[in-house]
């Protein structure tokens, strides 16, 4: 029986944290199930990495707003890897407009993806983690849940704030069966695609002007402390939310 951590990451084949979460947990020694809800990019990445890695990554399509699928997949996961040790909830969905012309659409899927997206696939993995008292989850949200701006879209930000009230309350909940939760807020993590969601002045002197570290997010930021938060060396961490913006957002 494979001994490895088997770990989902939701999102995992786009350009950004995603994959670069599911690619640091491979590399960390786990056993990684990639899900995304574009099938094509889903197989090809899991291909990919099986091929780099030397071992089969399973594919599983999945959009993680519907509840029924994502019950289905992770079913799927126990039947062919027989456990999930760990879960990493990164899709997310952003169209920036504000409030008074927001389009009730954008309101809707924007709680749809981040944060109904969340608790989906948290309601699946609960109960098979507790089955094995053992678990960790890890749930990207944003500093879009905590800043006052006018850049993040108020759904997206009200989402995300959604989304630490549900680890803190799953933690409080899940600490006995020995099962952790814990949330990242990243702040910009650079990645081509969200030249179309954001205008360019956003990222006009964001170097420059609000980074404390003098550059950009990178995917692997993130990745790095996911790879920290499910390992662990983080035992002693629970129900917490970690900014991770570069100083832009410096949170107590
Ligand atoms: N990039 C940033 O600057 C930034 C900042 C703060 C928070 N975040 C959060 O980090 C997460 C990852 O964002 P990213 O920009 O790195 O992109 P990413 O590359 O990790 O994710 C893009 C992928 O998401 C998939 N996807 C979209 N909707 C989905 C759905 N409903 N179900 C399953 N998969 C879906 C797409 O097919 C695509 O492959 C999101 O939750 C986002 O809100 C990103």
């Amino acid at each position: 029986m494979n001994e490895n951590k088997v770990a989902m990451v939701t999102a995992a084949a786009g350009v950004g944290i995603g994959a670069a979460v599911a690619r640091q947990l491979a590399a960390d020694g786990m056993d990684v199930v990639v899900t995304d809800a574009h099938a094509r990019r889903c197989r090809e990445y899991a291909e990919k990495w099986s091929e780099e890695f030397d071992r089969e990554f399973l594919a599983l399509p999945l959009d993680v707003t519907d509840y029924a699928a994502v019950g289905e997949v992770i079913d799927t996961v126990i039947e062919k890897r027989d456990r999930l040790d760990v879960l990493v909830n990164n899709a997310g969905w952003n169209k920036i407009e504000p409030v008074a012309e927001m389009a009730r659409e954008t309101w809707l899927r924007s709680i749809d993806v981040d944060l109904n997206g969340t608790f989906n696939c948290m309601r699946h993995a609960l109960p098979r983690m507790i089955d094995r008292n053992r678990g960790a989850i890890v749930n990207i949200s944003s500093i879009a849940a905590w800043e006052t701006s006018t850049e993040h879209g108020a759904a997206y930000s009200a989402a995300k704030a959604g989304v630490h009230a549900l680890t803190r309350v799953a933690a409080a909940e899940n600490g006995k069966h020995g099962i952790r939760v814990n949330a990242v807020a990243p702040g910009l993590i650079y990645n081509d695609f969200l030249r179309k969601i954001y205008p360019d002045e956003f990222f006009d002197g964001y170097v420059e002007n609000r980074s404390l570290v003098g550059r950009l997010g990178q995917p692997q930021d993130i990745a790095d402390i996911v790879s920290f938060l499910v390992s662990d060396k983080a035992g002693y961490i629970n129900g917490e939310v970690y900014g991770v913006s570069g100083g832009v957002y410096p949170h107590a």
